[in-house]
């Protein structure tokens, strides 16, 4: 018991001194009461926003968050092949519609070949939502602009991370490919945590 509260007190301690969580959760992602022992609500608020900075980060989110009209592929993000462009409501041009190959599901290729992302409406970010190339601190003050968001409150930014269905693609991404760390309903709740504790972003 005691040698149990003395581990755990430990642990928090490293978390807070190093000013960063501890990396190696055992899921991948640190959980919003990890960062309990934050006494200073913005540092904690910055500790929590630079954990979900591990899914925001993620290639199974920024291959489809690029800076150009053209999506990314793969855990080392290189272009998409064939080429393929955004087109007028990131759906591609008329000729290369993502869905034309990109389905509801992931479709397998099997005996180990990858697959085919899918996901219901599979369509590319719109230009002001990229992120491909940049610091989080800027991925963080764009997410929470409605001008830059979609017009979205800080509410509707956390069920969209909670529960949209592009972004919950990023834990199921098919034969293949790594998934996000953690899972879609923790990171809605540190979003959650985050919102809470002021949304601050870090620099
Ligand atoms: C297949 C493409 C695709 C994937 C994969 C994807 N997104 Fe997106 N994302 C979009 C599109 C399209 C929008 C705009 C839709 C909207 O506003 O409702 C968007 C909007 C967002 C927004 C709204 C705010 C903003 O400024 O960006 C957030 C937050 C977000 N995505 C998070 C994620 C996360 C986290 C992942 C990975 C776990 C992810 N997305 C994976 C296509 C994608
Ligand atoms: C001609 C077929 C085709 C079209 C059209 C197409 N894709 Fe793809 N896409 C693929 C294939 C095949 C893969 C898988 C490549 C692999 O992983 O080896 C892929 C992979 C992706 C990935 C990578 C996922 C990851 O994290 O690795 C994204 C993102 C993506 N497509 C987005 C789009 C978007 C957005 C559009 C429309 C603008 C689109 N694709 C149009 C065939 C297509």
């Amino acid at each position: 018991m005691l040698l149990a509260a003395i581990a755990a007190v430990a642990a928090g301690a490293t978390l807070f001194m190093a000013d960063q969580p501890i990396a190696e959760v055992a899921d991948g992602l640190a959980k919003p009461r990890d960062f309990g022992n934050v006494a200073n609500e913005r540092q904690r608020s910055i500790a929590i926003f630079k954990e979900m900075g591990k899914v925001l980060q993620h290639p199974r989110c920024v291959n489809c968050h690029p800076r150009s009209d053209r999506p990314n592929q793969g855990d080392d993000q290189r272009p998409h092949m064939p080429p393929v462009a955004r087109g007028p409501d990131g759906l591609g041009m008329p000729a290369m519609r993502c869905t034309t190959c990109h389905g509801e599901k992931n479709f397998s290729f099997g005996g180990g070949r990858g697959s085919l992302p899918g996901a219901e409406s599979w369509h590319l970010a719109p230009r002001s939502m990229a992120w491909e190339g940049r610091a989080l601190g800027e991925i963080c003050e764009q997410i929470k602009d409605p001008q830059r968001n979609g017009g979205k409150s800080l509410s509707e930014l956390q069920r969209h991370n909670a529960e949209d269905g592009l972004v919950g693609w990023g834990w199921e991404p098919g034969d293949g490919r790594s998934a996000a760390p953690g899972s879609q309903e923790l990171f809605g709740q540190l979003t959650a945590a985050w919102i809470e504790s002021g949304a601050h972003c870090p620099q």
